[in-house]
């Protein structure tokens, strides 16, 4: 449901020194996708008012990255800490509005926590707090004697006794836009880092008697933040357990859930297998019963019902019906299409190539541009010479036809239906349906010939 009365606001100014990267921390990719986008995508399920991105370092290239999602950019020139980035938000939000703050770096959020958060009374403010394993780095939730939150205090400021408080911020907080507006104005930078800390408006919500709520997400990983290569490390296994618990639930054995690798959108139907050290990128629909090798790259495709992929198999942009085979090794490039029942075997490579129902190029094999019958059979060896040089032209082969190993088909060029083409052919012109067509020099015996002797 919509909320016309939320604005979210995400800050993403930082330029992340940590990460030693000309690219700006909230670009750096988890899951395949830019943080930012992790939590753009996970804000705009909430269907908010509106989202505002408070850049800065690397700006155009954060909104050239994020170019086609309808968000609301706020350049904060100087970064003079979290509490003035909100401020610099403030001026596009109504007073009568309710402020979502979210970081640019924290993109394991998700929207069913924020929902729970969104789920205390307007008029209150409320943290997201949580209890990771290790709290080093983070501010540390000071609680009253009611439970409610007193203040934040900043890892760099805490004192002994407060640093061994375990409940942390995770910075997130929601809060109604007039009272957050006057806290943001009245922040200074009185302390270790010489920051506006947005923290501090909690303390001083707290001192105007207002009851701030903490509360608590289970999961840490929730919270957890990249400031360096090794936490974005962290992060991108925590994301990916995350993902494979999803392909699970919905059918999918995985072999190793720690050892796969999603990086986009995937489907998968019941029985699909997936072996260990499978990279699925893009948008991938795996079909009942598909079972992916060892080691398999799969990007952008739709595989049909019980088609296999054998290890080490590249995949992109690849349709099959139901029951094909594929592999080992394999290269199915863009534009390939396999019917039912076809078969692709090793070290063959494909490109913008059908094959129709029932055939087979088992072994080493470059198929581009070709379009190819059913119960085709293309011996090992077969290239398609699509190319000369400039252009790419085509090949098409008609049903029942069968290329004899090591034919170089010589585009454009047709073969008919049924046609036999004799190994070691070199076809330049078109071979006639139901005929054997072949191009060889005659073999010959030499009488009386012998080997040559070594010199003396
Ligand atoms: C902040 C919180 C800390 C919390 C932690 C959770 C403050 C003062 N501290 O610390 O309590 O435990 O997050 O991860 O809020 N940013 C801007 N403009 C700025 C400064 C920062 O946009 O001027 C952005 C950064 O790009 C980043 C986010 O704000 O996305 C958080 O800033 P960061 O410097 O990483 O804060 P932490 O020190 O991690
Ligand atoms: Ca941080």
């Amino acid at each position: 449901m919509p909320d016309s009365n939320l604005h979210v606001v995400i800050l993403a100014a930082g330029m992340g020194k940590r990460m030693r990267s000309a690219l700006p921390k909230v670009l750096q990719p988890v899951g395949g996708r830019p943080m930012l986008a992790h939590v753009v995508a996970t804000a705009r399920a909430l269907e908010p008012a509106a989202i505002h991105v408070v850049y800065g370092h690397g700006g155009e290239q954060v909104r050239a990255a994020m170019a086609d999602a309808p968000l609301s950019w706020v350049h904060q020139r100087e970064q003079r800490g979290t509490g003035h980035a909100v401020r610099t938000a403030m001026p596009e939000i109504p007073e009568s509005a309710r402020v979502l703050v979210l970081y640019g770096d924290t993109p394991l959020v998700t929207s069913a926590s924020l929902v729970a958060l969104l789920d205390h009374p307007d008029d209150q403010f409320a943290v997201m707090t949580t209890r990771p394993a290790d709290p080093a780095g983070y501010g540390r939730i000071v609680r009253d004697d009611e439970g409610f939150l007193a203040r934040i205090v900043e890892e760099k400021d805490a004192a002994a006794d407060e640093r061994a408080i375990d409940e942390i911020n995770t910075g997130i907080l929601v809060a109604p836009a007039g009272p957050l507006g006057r806290y943001l104005s009245g922040l200074d930078d009185d302390n270790a880092q010489g920051e506006l800390y947005l923290t501090d408006v909690v303390g001083m919500a707290a001192a105007d008697d207002r009851k701030v709520i903490a509360h608590i997400v289970a999961d840490a990983d929730e919270a957890s933040g990249a400031n360096d290569r090794w936490q974005l490390a962290a992060l991108e296994r925590a994301f990916q357990l995350r993902e494979a618990a999803g392909l699970a639930a919905a059918g999918a054995t995985l072999i190793d859930p720690s050892r796969l690798d999603v990086r986009g959108e995937v489907e998968v139907g019941p029985e699909v297998v997936i072996d260990v050290n499978v990279v699925l990128e893009g948008r991938v629909t795996l079909a009942e019963g598909v079972q992916l090798g060892a080691g398999a790259v799969v990007r952008d495709c739709r595989l049909g019902p019980r088609t296999i992929v054998h290890p080490y198999s590249v995949l992109e942009d690849v349709q099959t019906e139901g029951d094909c085979d594929i592999g080992p090794f394999a290269r199915l490039r863009t534009g390939t299409v396999l019917a039912a029942h076809t078969r692709i075997g090793n070290f063959v490579e494909t490109k913008k190539t059908s094959l129709g129902e029932g055939s087979k190029a088992n072994h080493l094999a470059y198929l581009g541009d070709a379009t190819i019958g059913a119960r085709v059979n293309v011996g090992a060896g077969t290239i398609t010479c699509n190319y000369d040089g400039v252009n790419k032209h085509p090949t098409t082969i008609g049903d029942d036809a069968f290329i004899g190993s090591d034919s170089q088909l010589v585009a454009p060029v047709n073969i008919g239906a049924g046609a036999t083409l004799g190994a070691g052919t070199t076809l330049v012109t078109d071979a006639p349906a139901g005929q054997l067509t072949i191009s060889r020099a005659r073999q010959s015996t030499i009488d009386g010939w012998e080997r040559p002797k070594k010199r003396q």
